[in-house]
């Protein structure tokens, strides 16, 4: 018998298939409400996939989206499961670990605990995915996400950012002389498009990556698991890995991250 676990995001849609208590399939959607979304990724892992319906025993149902949603799917018993607990589950399965810090990078970022002993909301950041589009759009001749990346690929953060180099002669503490001192401090009159690409991914990546640190020390773990759409992103993981030279906290990226809320909906409850 089969699971499909939904997770109806602020801006993707993805569905998983659960059976046995292994995650089998996946598949991602894209539509502008809930109720689209939710019965369109349900269609979509069916016909594609070539499940018989019958077989699907219930449906798992979370993210923004899925308080929107209150009766059954097509008659299949769809239950509601809190994100919190979605993300917990899906990044303690994925990453086989226990007593971590999940950072799900979506639209927004949230930062949850979890442990043997139990799954909560640490705290988040508006900070997220949402945030470098939002900004692509008004500074970047370009908001589509491989034109971001390409652009900041050539980009020079010194341009943009005030470096602590900039305004001191010698390093601070455990901080090297590159290291930020304010995100678009300096932002000169001749900073280019790519300078301002990279310095957009590196700001949100760097609030991203701290607020993960103080979770992680706070909690007493050194290992945060990067989920969510974001967590791919290799200038993103470059700033991560910064962080983590700087800190001491390891960002581990599971394979499959961006599916954990929707695979921790199929497995909960
Ligand atoms: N390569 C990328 N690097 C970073 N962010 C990306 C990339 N591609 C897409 N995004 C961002 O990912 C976000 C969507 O991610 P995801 O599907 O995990 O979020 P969501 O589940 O819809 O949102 P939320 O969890 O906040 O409700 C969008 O804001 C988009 O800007
Ligand atoms: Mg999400």
């Amino acid at each position: 018998m089969m699971i499909i676990g939904i997770d109806v995001g602020a801006t993707t849609t993805k569905a998983v298939s659960i059976e046995d208590g292994k995650f089998t399939r996946k598949i991602k959607v894209k539509a502008s409400d809930a109720i689209t979304a939710a019965t369109g990724a349900f269609g979509k892992m069916i016909l594609e996939n070539g499940i018989n319906i019958s077989a699907v025993e219930g449906i798992r149902i979370t993210g923004v989206g899925a308080s929107r949603i209150k009766n059954n799917i097509f008659d299949i018993p769809t239950s509601r499961v809190d994100e919190i607990k979605a993300i917990g589950t899906g990044g303690m399965f994925l990453s086989g670990m226990d007593n971590i810090i999940i950072t799900n990078v979506g639209t927004g970022t949230a930062i949850i605990e979890a442990s043997g002993r139990g799954i909560s909301h640490f705290g988040g950041s508006g900070v997220g995915g949402g945030t470098i589009l939002g900004l692509a759009k008004k500074l970047l001749p370009t908001a589509e996400f491989s034109g971001i990346m390409e652009l900041a690929a050539a980009g020079n953060l010194n341009q943009v950012d005030l470096l602590l180099e900039d305004i001191m002669d010698t390093d601070i503490s455990f901080l090297r002389k590159q290291t930020t001192a304010a995100n678009f401090g300096k932002m000169l009159d001749n900073a280019s498009s790519g300078d301002i690409a990279l310095a957009i991914l590196n700001m949100v990546y760097q609030v991203i990556g701290m607020l993960s640190v103080f979770a992680a020390r706070a909690r007493d773990t050194k290992r945060v698991i990067v989920t969510g759409n974001g967590s791919s992103n290799q200038i993103g993981q470059q700033v991560l890995a910064d962080i983590t030279a700087l800190y001491g906290i390891e960002f581990i990226y599971p394979k499959d991250a961006e599916y954990t809320t929707a695979i921790g909906a199929g497995l909960c409850c």
